[in-house]
Parts: C-alpha cells; sequence; structure tokens
C-alpha cells in the first residue's frame, strides 16, 4: 500500500514520527512523507525532525504562510500536482491544520481513501479555524483514528459511521512517551533558562482568539506579569505572538515584569524537559494539554472551550478562560500547593501508531 503521510505545521511532526516509524517497519507499506511547510522557520519544523528522528520527506510543498483560504488552496494545488504525477493507495493526515484539511480534500476529490488521525475532537466553537478543519476532515475520511471516547458520540452525532471509526490512543504521546527518558538526559534547557525544578511556571499562547486583538494580549500579559511576581514564568513565543508583541506595542508591559522571560520557539526535548519540571504550564496550544496530563504537570488552559476534555476530566488540565483576574487567582492556588492530580487517558500508552499500522493492514485485506 503507498501511503502519502502529509504534515504542515509544528503539531503535526510529533503525531505523525511514530506513525511513519511503525510504517517503515512494516512490510506492505510503501509511506512517502509529505511536507507543505506551513511552518518552515527552523525552529518551527527542521528541529522536530532531527529531535524526532523522523526521515526527511520524500516532497516539499513550498506553502508557506498566508490567509487561511490562500494557504489551503496553496496546499491543495501542490499537493493535487503530486498526487496526480504518482497516485498514493492511501493519504494520511494528522490534527486539525490548514494543511490536513488542504491534502484531505484533495484525496478525496481524487477518489483516494483518508485517514484522519485524532479524529472526531470537537471544541463547539466554529470561530476557531481549527475546527472548521476537524469538522470537513472528518467527513471525508474513510477512515478516523480517535484518540479518546468522547470524540466517537462527536462523530455519531454528526452522521459518520461508526464502522469507519478506530479507536487507537494518541501518537503524539507515543511521541512523549519515546523520548522523555532522553529529553530528561539531554536538555539543558532548565540551567540555560536558570531554572529550578518544580519552581517556576512555562507558558505558550498562539490562538488568534488570545493573540491577534490587543485588548485580549495585554491582559493576559499582565496576568502573567502578575504570577511571574511570584515564580520566574518562561514563555518560549512563536513566531505570531512575537509579530503582535511588537505590532501593539507591548514591549513596555512586558519590560515591567522582569520575572517574565521570553525566548524563541524551543525544539521538542527542551520542551519536553521544560515541561515535566514546571510546576504550572498556562497554554492555548491543544497538544500541551494532552502532554501535561500525562507528565502529571498541572495545566491551565486560556481559552473558553476545550476540544480535548478528557485532559479535564481524567488529567491535570482545568479550563480556565481568558479572563486575567481568574488566571492570576487559579495559578496562585497552584503556587500555594493546590494542585490538580490525573491519569493518563485509555490507549495514552506508547502504542497508538502500532495500532493504527494495524488498522490499515486489516482494512486493506478488507
Ligand atoms: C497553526 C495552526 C494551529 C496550530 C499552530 C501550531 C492552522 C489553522 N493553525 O497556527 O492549529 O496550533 O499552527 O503552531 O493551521 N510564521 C512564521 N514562521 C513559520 C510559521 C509561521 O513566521 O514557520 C508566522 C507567519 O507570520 C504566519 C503566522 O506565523 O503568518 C501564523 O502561521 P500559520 O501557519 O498561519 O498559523 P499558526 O498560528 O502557526
Amino acid at each position: 500500500m503507498k501511503i502519502d503521510c502529509v504534515v504542515g505545521a509544528r503539531p503535526n511532526f510529533m503525531k505523525m514520527a511514530p506513525i511513519i516509524e511503525a510504517l517503515r517497519a512494516t512490510p506492505g507499506f510503501e509511506p512517502r512523507l509529505i511536507h507543505t511547510e506551513q511552518h518552515y522557520d527552523a525552529a518551527m519544523s527542521k528541529v522536530f525532525f532531527d529531535e524526532l528522528g523522523m526521515p526527511v520527506p520524500d516532497l516539499f510543498l513550498g506553502v508557506g504562510s498566508a490567509g487561511h483560504s490562500e494557504q489551503t488552496a496553496r496546499v491543495m494545488i501542490e499537493f493535487d500536482k503530486v498526487v496526480a504525477a504518482d497516485r498514493p493507495d492511501f493519504v494520511l493526515v494528522v490534527g486539525d491544520v490548514n494543511s490536513t484539511l488542504a491534502a484531505a480534500l484533495v484525496a478525496a476529490k481524487r477518489l483516494i481513501p483518508v485517514g484522519h488521525v485524532e479524529a472526531g475532537l470537537r471544541s463547539f466553537d466554529r470561530t476557531m479555524p481549527e475546527e472548521i478543519n476537524r469538522i470537513l476532515t472528518d467527513v471525508m475520511s474513510e477512515l478516523l483514528f480517535t484518540t479518546s471516547e468522547d470524540a466517537h458520540a462527536n462523530l455519531a452525532r454528526e452522521g459518520i459511521d461508526a464502522a469507519r471509526v478506530r479507536f487507537v490512543g494518541n501518537t503524539m504521546i507515543d511521541s512523549l512517551l519515546k523520548h522523555r527518558e532522553r529529553a530528561r538526559a539531554a536538555s539543558t534547557a532548565l540551567a540555560t533558562f536558570g531554572l529550578e525544578r518544580g519552581r517556576y511556571l512555562l507558558v505558550t499562547l498562539h490562538r488568534p482568539a488570545n493573540v491577534d486583538e490587543p485588548a485580549a494580549l495585554a491582559g493576559l500579559l499582565g496576568a502573567l506579569g502578575r504570577l511571574a511576581d511570584e515564580r520566574p514564568v518562561l514563555f518560549p513565543v512563536h513566531p505570531r505572538t512575537r509579530a503582535r508583541f511588537r505590532e501593539f506595542g507591548l514591549e513596555g508591559e512586558i519590560a515591567r515584569h522582569p520575572g517574565l522571560r521570553f525566548t524563541d520557539p524551543l525544539g521538542y526535548l527542551d520542551f519536553l524537559a521544560l515541561m515535566e519540571s514546571a510546576e504550572l504550564v498556562l497554554t492555548d496550544s491543544g497538544g500541551i494539554q494532552e502532554e501535561t496530563t500525562v507528565l502529571g504537570v498541572p495545566c491551565l488552559t486560556l481559552r473558553p472551550n476545550t476540544e480535548r476534555p478528557v485532559t479535564i476530566s481524567e488529567g491535570t488540565n482545568i479550563l480556565v478562560g481568558t479572563d486575567p483576574g481568574r488566571i492570576v487567582a487559579e495559578g496562585l492556588k497552584v503556587l500555594s500547593g493546590d494542585r490538580k492530580t490525573g491519569r493518563a487517558p485509555r490507549y495514552w500508552d506508547g502504542r497508538a501508531a502500532g495500532r493504527i499500522v494495524a488498522a490499515l493492514a486489516e482494512w486493506g485485506r478488507a
């Protein structure tokens, strides 16, 4: 089975790496790795391939940054040329970024079956670009690989036949469990940033709703600044967020809080090491809600909703919204020792990629 595995943006890489590895180790599969280059900075892309032991992609599509429609369209145009020249038997996409939707749409139009890894997650918030990507990718998919059981009810509600759905677990956690020891041993990030294990906060923010509006971003920075009066706060800044700091003239607000430390986006191993030793993580990322749950580190999600409710019901995640007062109050609670504990959800066990490959083999035989 010739399988095109498409990745485009940072959170795709750790989800696809274990699948590529499992496909390559299984006779009968011929995977081809295609990078759309939605993310292209070395710090957003290349470092992950190196650290995750991913092969160099067979093809790069050179898509880059653009508005949502244009970016999606560019991926479609370029990926369509690829499948027209050398038609795969199957296309595999992961997550919910624009590249995910675009590749699935190309395959569906050419009647090539699509598999969606991380199917069925729903925030029920259609103002999030990712929600549209999730719904549309799922509806076009022949095989839907889910990370948690709540996804099954979401898919059933949308009329998706349960016979197409496979509960396999979380391949992002496959990567985490595989590289955890190495991150501990190899990363010097704590020393580099002068941080003490269990006595600092780690932050990421990049969602349009949080960073593209001046008042919202200033409010979040104010809350982080207040927490930085208690503990050092390390904030690796996504390029999108960095651009907004400049555009909105927020450097003054930042300078008022010496405990607030900014750095460029970090590689996989450094970020994993920093998450594992943090006292608290604050984020608007999807994947980090899952990773902190498995690491047992408290996480405050700075969003009004989450498509990953299992991280709240079973894990260490608390949805706190974006009100600065609430963020500070919940943050101080954790710093006073009131820490939410949790457990890893079912099948977040390091073997999800193996289940996907087994399901693909079975589907191919049918
Ligand atoms: C994308 C995904 C989001 C994911 C995030 C992880 C969509 C709709 N969004 O958001 O789901 O959580 O990736 O990071 O697909 N930029 C660079 N260098 C890069 C990449 C981006 O400078 O390598 C800058 C550009 O100014 C670009 C902006 O970041 O316009 C946003 O990039 P884009 O890929 O459009 O969306 P993300 O915010 O990264």
